[in-house]
C-alpha cells in the first residue's frame, strides 16, 4: 500500500514496515530450512562466542543461542532499531544474547574477540563489501570461523503469464540493494580480506507452488510494496503482477527458483 511505503528513492530501508515483512518471510518453512543449513555448516559448539552481523529479526540468533548455550554468547549487531527491537523480543529469556547498534563496516567490538562471525543476507546492502569483510576478519580470533550467505538476485527464475511485466518488476526491485549478484565475487573478496575458504554450499529456494508458507510468496509481498514509483512501475502494475502470480498458482503453473550461497571461511591460525 502506498501509505506503507517509506523507502522511495533509496535502497530497501529496514524500517518498521520492512521489519514486519521480513518477520513473515522468516517464519516460512523455506527460511527455517535456510537457518538449518547455516547451523549445519557452522557446527556451533557449546560455549562459543558468535558475532551476528546484521542480525535482522533475530530468528537465527535465537537458534544459535540454543546451540552455544548460556556459557556462550551471541552478540548481535544491526543498524536498524526496529530490527534490533524485534530481535531483542525474540531472544528475551536468553541473557547470553546481547544487542548493539552498529555498522558492518565499523564493528563496535574489539579485535580477535569471537570464535565465529556470521552474516546472512546483509553484505549485498553494503556499498563497501571489502571493508565489511576486513572488519569481520579483524574481530575473529585466529582459527575463528566465518559464514556469509548471499543471494544471486540477478538469477531469479520466476514464471509469469506476462514475462515483460515480470522483467520490469524485477528490474525495479534490483534497486533494493547495492549488489544484486554478490555471490559471484564473494570468494575473491574473502581471500582478499585474508580468509581461507572452506566448503561452499548452495541453499536453493525452489517453490513449485504458491502459498504463504513459501519464500517466494512472502518476497513477492515485499517486492510489490518496494517497486511502485521505480523505473516506471506503477502501483497498479505491481498489484497486477502479484495477482498474476496467484492465478498462475491456481492453474498449477507456478514456478520460482533462486539460489542463495553460503561461504564458509576461516581466519588463519
Ligand atoms: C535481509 S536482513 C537479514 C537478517 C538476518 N541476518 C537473516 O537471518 O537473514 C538484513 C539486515 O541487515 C541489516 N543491515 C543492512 N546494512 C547494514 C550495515 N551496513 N550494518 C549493519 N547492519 C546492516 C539490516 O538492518 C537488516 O536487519
Amino acid at each position: 500500500m502506498a501509505s506503507e511505503r517509506s523507502h522511495i528513492g533509496t535502497s530497501l530501508q529496514f524500517d518498521d514496515v520492512v521489519t514486519r515483512s521480513l518477520e513473515a518471510l522468516y517464519q516460512t518453512k523455506d527460511a527455517a530450512r535456510r537457518r538449518d543449513g547455516v547451523l549445519d555448516a557452522l557446527q556451533l559448539q557449546s560455549g562459543e562466542r558468535v558475532l551476528d552481523i546484521g542480525t535482522g529479526p533475530g530468528f537465527l540468533a535465537a537458534d544459535m543461542a540454543e546451540a552455544v548455550g548460556p556459557g556462550g554468547q551471541i552478540h548481535c549487531i544491526d543498524m536498524s532499531e526496529p530490527m534490533l527491537d524485534m530481535a531483542r523480543r525474540r531472544c528475551a529469556g536468553k541473557p547470553w544474547v546481547v544487542f548493539q547498534p552498529g555498522a558492518a563496516t565499523d564493528l563496535p567490538v574489539g579485535d580477535a574477540t569471537f570464535d565465529v562471525a556470521i552474516s546472512v543476507q546483509v553484505y549485498e546492502y553494503i556499498t563497501d563489501v571489502t571493508k565489511a569483510l576486513f572488519e569481520m576478519y579483524r574481530v575473529l580470533r585466529p582459527g575463528g570461523r566465518a559464514a556469509i550467505v548471499s543471494t544471486d538476485w540477478d538469477a531469479i527464475t520466476w514464471h509469469a503469464s506476462d514475462s515483460a511485466r515480470m522483467n520490469r518488476v524485477l528490474g525495479a526491485f534490483a534497486e533494493h540493494c547495492a549488489h544484486t549478484a554478490l555471490p559471484r565475487t564473494l570468494a575473491s573478496k574473502l581471500r582478499q580480506a585474508g580468509f581461507i575458504l572452506k566448503e561452499p554450499r548452495v541453499i536453493p529456494q525452489f517453490n513449485p507452488m504458491y502459498n504463504p508458507d513459501t519464500y517466494s510468496y512472502q518476497i513477492a509481498r515485499l517486492i510489490s510494496s518496494f517497486v511502485p514509483g521505480r523505473q516506471g512501475v506503477t502501483e497498479e502494475e505491481a498489484r497486477a503482477w502479484v495477482e498474476d502470480l496467484r492465478q498462475t498458482g491456481e492453474r498449477g503453473e507456478y514456478f520460482f527458483s533462486l539460489n542463495q550461497y553460503l561461504y564458509l571461511a576461516v581466519k588463519p591460525e
